[in-house]
């Protein structure tokens, strides 16, 4: 079967390749073919870095996911279901949604606002909704063990009671976390506060989410899930997608811009660069703002982790263009893939933003942010150690023992501090993840710099052969999990629990 073919004979640049023997080409068939023609030579020079040799990249605008705003509904309505969704043009494809179509709404809530939601499972299989970061109780969570069976209702209700930040949601089912989330169940959660509002940060069209997912696509254009044993290292695609648009374009203006960006994808880490813009600022991670603005010229975001980022178009011209991209990160994983795909070390291009309107923006980003409390070593009362390790069988594990949902892993006392030693002796690294929590980064053995350890955090990157402490303080009892954020090594029984009492 040819794949790579395929999608790329939708384009019009395809066309007229067929048609110009026999057929002078228009100016903008010609057009396309050259731009066709890049495509084609960037994939000639970097034959492991395929861009998109299927589509004509950057001709679809950016979707923007609608929004459920808590200012105005008191409860919101989900409905796990099979849809049909045009994320390559107009070809419909099956996904999973909450509502009908992708992306999925982003839920949008005041800090100190009730949070209502109805949520019916429509699928085969039992299923649960997960909101990822948040901390609320444990019956609200969302743990594996409280999935609903077929047309079931779960009535969600809870009060947000934390800092502004960007979350998200996704179902949680047990061993089928990495395939729903694949085919569509996940959306972003924003919760906003007065600080935050304070700071007049830029807003409204100005502030962008931006959920970055990697896919893979058949000839007929369907999603296409998991496909070789080797996919159980973690399925990684060719096709990047930002709000369920693969490589789509944005008109912007030349000014400061508020990116919310998730990685959403099943195992990709991303190392986030603009091309044409040296630096930018990071302000915010997982659990909220920074205390100070942080300046980069590139970012880590492992999936699940979020970053609120500041990029200014502000040196461009209408006309100009500026490509989001990821550099590649090899030293994710020595691990082979898939190798119909680009592996973890690819460099690719994400998104372009187009300049196209001048703009006189002269705020200025406030130089403190918010007060981050730090938790001190001497408040912890006990350190725990989790080890990540591939057991016999090629299992991922956290303390080489395979998940049971109902076996209790680790207790913890309510109320009490602990550090959490995550030691990783894999050659490949793995995104921690815990509910209930949100924790702060102590230190690290690995070389690399996380500017991301600075702030609140629910999900750290753990390098190969690394050791990262995180220092919890545990506030809400019940029975929670902790795992590794890689869909298929979470599925893969990389993850257990632990009982707050
Ligand atoms: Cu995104 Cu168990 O979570
Ligand atoms: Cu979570
Ligand atoms: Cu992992």
């Amino acid at each position: 079967m040819n794949r790579r073919n395929f999608l790329y004979s939708f384009s019009f640049s395809a066309a007229a390749a067929i048609l110009s023997g026999c057929e002078k080409k228009s100016d903008k068939n010609a057009e396309l073919e050259s731009k066709s023609n890049e495509v084609q030579k960037a994939v000639q020079e970097s034959p492991k870095e395929i861009l998109n040799d299927r589509l004509e990249p950057f001709t679809q605008e950016l979707k923007i996911p609608k929004e459920i705003n808590f200012k105005h509904i008191a409860k919101a309505k989900f409905n796990a279901q099979k849809s049909l969704s045009a994320l390559y043009k107009e070809k419909e494809t099956d996904v999973l949604t909450f509502q009908g179509d992708l992306p999925n709404a982003t839920i949008r809530i005041k800090k100190g606002d009730d949070f209502e939601l109805d949520f019916t499972n429509s699928l085969e299989k039992p299923t649960i909704i997960h909101w990822h970061g948040l901390l609320v109780p444990e019956t609200m969570d969302g743990h594996p063990k409280d999935a609903i069976a077929t047309n079931m209702v779960k009535e969600y209700k809870y009060r947000v009671n934390q800092s502004a930040g960007t979350f998200w949601y996704h179902t949680h089912p047990h061993g089928r976390t990495g395939e729903e989330i694949y085919y569509g169940l996940a959306g972003l959660y924003i919760i906003e506060d007065e600080n935050e509002k304070a700071l007049n940060l830029p807003s409204g069209e100005f502030e962008l989410p931006l959920i970055i997912q990697d896919r893979r696509f058949d000839k007929e254009g369907n999603l296409v899930y998991k496909e070789t044993l080797q996919d159980n290292v973690g399925v990684l695609g060719d096709v990047v997608m930002v709000n369920s648009t693969p490589h789509p374009y944005k008109s912007v203006k030349n000014r400061k811009y508020r990116l919310r960006i998730l990685n959403g994808s099943s195992a990709r880490i991303y190392k986030l660069a603009f091309e044409g813009i040296e630096e930018f600022t990071l302000i915010g991670t997982d659990g909220g703002l920074l205390e100070e603005p942080v300046t980069v010229k590139d970012i880590l975001i492992a999936v699940a982790e979020r970053i609120d980022i500041i990029v200014d178009f502000k040196d461009k011209k209408v006309g100009d263009s500026v490509m989001l991209k990821t550099l590649g990160f090899k030293e994710g994983s020595n691990f082979g893939t898939n190798s119909d795909y680009p592996g973890f070390g690819a460099k690719m291009d994400i998104m372009k933003f187009q300049i196209t309107e001048l703009s006189n923006d002269t705020a200025v980003l406030p130089a403190k942010l918010t007060t981050i409390r730090r938790i001190k070593e001497s408040d912890a009362t006990k350190s725990r150690t989790i080890t990540m390790e591939v057991i016999k069988g090629g299992i991922w594990t956290l303390n080489k023992k395979p998940y049971d949902m109902h076996r209790v892993d680790e207790r913890v006392k309510l109320g009490s501090t602990e550090i959490w030693v995550l030691k990783n002796s894999v050659h490949m690294a793995h995104p921690f993840h815990m509910h209930g929590v949100q924790f702060q980064v102590l230190d690290r053995t690995g070389k690399i710099d996380f500017p991301t350890d600075k702030g609140w955090k629910d999900t750290v990157l753990v390098m190969p052969a690394e050791t990262v402490r995180i220092i919890v303080k545990f506030t809400i009892p019940g029975m929670f999990v902790h795992h590794c954020h890689i869909l298929e090594h979470e599925d893969h029984s990389m993850m257990a629990n632990f009982l707050v009492e």
